[in-house]
């Protein structure tokens, strides 16, 4: 069965990638490269022993996005393509709607323009949901108006691919809106790539840690949480990755057509900052140094999953400890380091 990935080669792509290979699916990957590296490829096939077909596309491109479908049928599509940085899409608000909501508008185009069925899978985000007002948060929390323009693009693309599976005959979806992915994978060969000085806490740990910066400075202990510091879902690459394969399967078993769904996917569990700093610190007996800072401007103080909708219906669970989820994340930046050296 034929899977097309957009964005497959970016962090949660390779290693939904890799699990869907494993699973025996056979996979295309079409990526623009705007924030990932061709070795990834690579690298999937080092794990899985498979070359995977892949196409340098940009999605906004139609035609070229076309041509694939042309060619091809697919079963599924998971739709990871976008580009993710909260400040940036501050700062280029038109950027982001372009690419990830045209990218949306081209794919649900083309698939409307198709006889075969397809099952799509769409990566939303937590973020959707803002400063939730009952936590944990469940899916019946409302999405709100989105402080980002990053947000915001989350949010309209899970309308228009709604929109799409009431009109359309061919086309079931499910939007995954991730808590917040960390760690690596297992084998040091793929994992979050970071461009800059990153934004997200995990990456900046560890290059902390190898002395790529200075310090960790952690965003405020003044919040109303058990040690000031906000609090996060955070939850394993593999167990996310393997949640896009447990949708796919799911969604191929549905008989019926104008599906959709939405499903929170995290552990359930929420961290502080303080608390994911000290297990890197134990579980890696590393000496992080870090100092409390202010507060990050549009911080919410404390998201996790209500997980029980993902867990009855798909039949999904996060498995792996976070604890592992840090070990993987400090050997990729030793690994990261060690390239960087040669
Ligand atoms: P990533 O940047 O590592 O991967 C995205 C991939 O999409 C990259 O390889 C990039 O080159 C590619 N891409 C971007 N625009 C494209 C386009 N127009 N055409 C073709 N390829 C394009 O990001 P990620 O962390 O793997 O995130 C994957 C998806 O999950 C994104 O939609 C992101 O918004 C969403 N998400 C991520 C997180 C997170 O914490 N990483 C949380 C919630 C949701
Ligand atoms: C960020 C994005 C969100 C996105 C999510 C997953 C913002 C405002 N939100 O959320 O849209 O869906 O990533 O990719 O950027 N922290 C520090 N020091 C640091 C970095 C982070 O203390 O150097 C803290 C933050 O204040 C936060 C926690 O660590 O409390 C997690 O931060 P981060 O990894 O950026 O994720 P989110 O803020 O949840």
């Amino acid at each position: 069965m034929k899977i097309l990935v957009t964005g497959g080669l970016g962090y949660i792509g390779s290693h939904t990638a890799i699990e869907l290979i494993n699973k025996g699916f056979n996979v295309t990957i079409i990526d623009s490269l705007v924030n990932s590296n061709i070795k990834v490829l690579d690298n999937i096939e080092n794990i899985t022993g498979k070359r995977v077909e892949f196409h340098k596309i940009d999605l906004r491109s139609k035609d070229e996005l076309y041509s694939i479908f042309q060619k091809n049928i697919f079963s599924g599509v998971v739709h990871f393509a976008a580009l993710k940085s909260v400040s940036e899409s501050v700062n280029n608000p038109k950027l982001y709607y372009d690419n990830n909501v045209g990218s949306t508008e081209n794919l649900l185009d083309i698939i409307s323009s198709r006889k075969e069925k397809i099952n799509l899978i769409f990566s939303s985000s937590c973020t959707v949901y803002g400063q939730a007002k009952k936590l944990p948060i469940n899916e019946s929390s409302p999405v709100l108006n989105q402080e980002s323009p990053y947000g915001e693009t989350k949010k309209i693309c899970e309308e228009i691919i709604q929109n799409q599976t009431i009109k359309s005959e061919n086309l079931n979806a499910i939007s995954l809106r991730y808590f917040n992915p960390i760690g690596a994978h297992e084998s040091s060969l793929i994992g979050e790539l970071p461009n800059g000085i990153p934004d997200n806490l995990v990456p900046y740990i560890t290059q902390t840690a190898i002395g790529k910066r200075k310090e960790l400075t952690i965003f405020g202990n003044d919040y109303p949480t058990r040690d000031g510091t906000c609090i996060r879902d955070y939850i394993h690459i593999k167990d996310l990755a393997e949640a896009h394969v447990a949708a796919i399967e799911y969604l191929l078993k549905i008989k019926k057509q104008n599906f959709y769904d939405f499903f929170n996917v995290g552990t359930g569990k929420g961290l502080t900052v303080l608390e994911l700093v000290k297990m890197f610190e134990k579980i890696n007996n590393i000496k992080l140094n870090y100092r409390i800072g202010d507060r990050r401007n549009g911080d919410i103080i404390s998201a996790y999953a209500n997980t029980k909708k993902v867990n009855k219906t798909i039949g999904w669970h996060a498995k792996n400890e976070i604890s592992n989820a840090l070990k993987t994340a400090w050997k990729w930046e030793l690994k990261l380091h060690s390239l960087d050296d040669n």
